[in-house]
């Protein structure tokens, strides 16, 4: 029996929060504004884990989007999800800035759960349909559903970096990953380097013949390429432009104490993220005088995620003892010098946010993408603003008129940030035009209509 989907998404989550017992809401993020139209014009299912441990569900519809639910037994939680996909190829694929965890019982869970999506896929999908694999999570599904289903176009984007050889060359299990990556006729990743990375592995891992981005499988051709994610830059543009926005950021300021300037950080509280970084670069500059009390106010907000993984927990307890010992030594009664939030917002509080923040501060040791740093060029249509970057997210490739920095380099950082923080509104006033060109041009209709246009040609 064939399904009826004629284009499917797969992705290790649906793209709706539950709220409440019974309902569901669509979940916030670039990928989910992305692709829900194109799902709506073309018949389309998302395929995808809903969340909750030991759970199963029938499919439901959503929004104009027809929603497949993937069951995960409470173990399969924390050997595939929490395990090998966040233990493991999380911190290698981000450079090693963690340890990975490399264990066998990990793998297997790995190995059933990708099983388990590509019988899923295989079922739902009509003969000859699109089929669009999400992410690091589900890298063996490509060879598994290519097995069950050799007539569907299927394609594959990594949200994350793809390592250099010399560090996937660690993965014990690296063959099995690139044969089932192997399994999808286009393998997209974020910049043209993770491209190359995994075409040469391809080559010396596995012997295949290759060129620069095409590679020989049996009788196939598998393209890799790059596609920069990117965000919904003209609803962004639009939001904030409507008053109630730009009376909250004008609140929010208030509600800060008013400071000369108001610096930003919005992250997952991931380690790969640098928030320890740039709070050690910011807690120098208060304690050298170059910040005055009361002059500024570093918000960060910090997003709970993956909390039940070791590295996570012990990140989260390093951050909130050096958020407190900087707001111990330099706060005053009534300013303090961090306002960190481990919270979750909505997408209006967020923009009001970024309408209020004078200097983002983006640090990333490794990041695929960053969308924060888009999402805020996409939010300061007043040109006003200064987004400091690390030369360590994808975003860097297109921000190039960012205040670039190397966070692991806390003098660097420390000058980027008081540049920042004291430049002229006619260069702000440049920096963020050209910014703004780019990403308006560049945005995630382009990156998911590129992709598909080439999955299809
Ligand atoms: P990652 O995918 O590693 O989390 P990105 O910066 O690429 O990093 O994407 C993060 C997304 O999550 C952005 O769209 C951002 O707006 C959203 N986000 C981050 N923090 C919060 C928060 N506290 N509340 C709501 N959304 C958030
Ligand atoms: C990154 C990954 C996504 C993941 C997201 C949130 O963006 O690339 O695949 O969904 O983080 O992480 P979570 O573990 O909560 O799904």
């Amino acid at each position: 029996m064939r399904g009826t989907s004629s284009f499917l998404i797969v992705a290790n989550r649906l793209p709706v929060d539950r709220v409440g017992e019974k309902q569901w809401r669509r979940s916030p993020g670039g990928l989910v504004t992305a692709i829900a139209p194109v799902m709506q014009r073309r018949d389309g299912a998302w395929l995808g884990w809903h969340g909750a441990a030991g759970e199963e569900l029938k499919p439901f519809d959503h929004d104009g989007m027809h929603l497949i639910p993937v069951p995960l037994s409470q173990l399969e939680v924390e050997f595939y999800y929490e395990g090998f996909s966040n233990a493991t190829l999380w911190p290698l694929y981000h450079d090693v800035v963690a340890t990975p965890v490399y264990s066998r019982v990990l793998w297997d869970a790995y190995k059933a759960v990708n099983d388990r999506f590509a019988r899923a896929a295989a079922d739902a999908a009509a003969p000859g349909a699109v089929v669009w694999i999400q992410d690091y999570q589900l890298q063996l599904v490509p060879a598994m559903l290519r097995k069950l289903r050799p007539d569907l176009k299927i394609g594959f984007f990594l949200h994350i970096p793809f390592p250099p050889a010399e560090l996937f060359w660690q993965l014990p299990w690296r063959k099995e990953i690139l044969e089932g990556l192997l399994g999808a006729d286009l393998v997209g990743f974020q910049r043209p380097g993770g491209a190359s990375n995994f075409v040469r592995l391809a080559r010396r891992v596995l012997n295949l013949p290759a060129s620069r981005n095409e590679i020989q499988v049996d009788d196939r051709i598998v393209r890799a390429e790059a596609y920069p994610i990117s965000v919904d830059f003209g609803s962004l543009d639009q939001l904030v432009r409507e008053p109630h926005i730009m009376t909250r950021a004008k609140e929010i300021r208030a509600e800060l104490g008013n400071p000369d300037h108001v610096l930003l950080g919005v992250d997952r509280l991931d380690y790969t993220k640098g928030i320890g970084q740039r709070l050690k670069a910011y807690g120098e500059l208060l304690a050298e005088g170059r910040i005055e009390p009361g002059e500024a106010v570093f918000v960060q907000i910090a997003t709970p995620t993956r909390e039940r993984v070791e590295e996570y927990i012990r990140l989260r307890n390093d951050i909130e003892l050096q958020v407190g010992r900087l707001n111990g030594e330099y706060g005053l009664f009534g300013w303090s010098p961090i306002n960190y939030m481990h919270q979750s917002y909505n997408r209006e509080e967020l923009a009001a946010l970024y309408c209020a923040a004078d200097v983002m501060v983006v640090t990333p040791l490794r990041d695929g993408m960053n969308l924060v740093a888009k999402e805020y060029v996409a939010c300061r249509h007043d040109l006003r603003g200064a987004l400091v970057l690390s030369e360590f997210a994808g975003a860097a490739d297109e921000l190039k008129h960012a205040y670039m920095v190397n966070p692991y380099d806390i003098d660097g950082m420390k000058r980027a940030m008081m540049t920042a923080m004291h430049e002229p509104p006619h260069e702000l006033g440049r920096r963020m035009r050209s910014l703004r060109r780019r990403v308006a041009t560049h945005d995630v209709d382009r990156w998911a209509s590129d992709f598909l246009k080439d999955l299809e040609a």
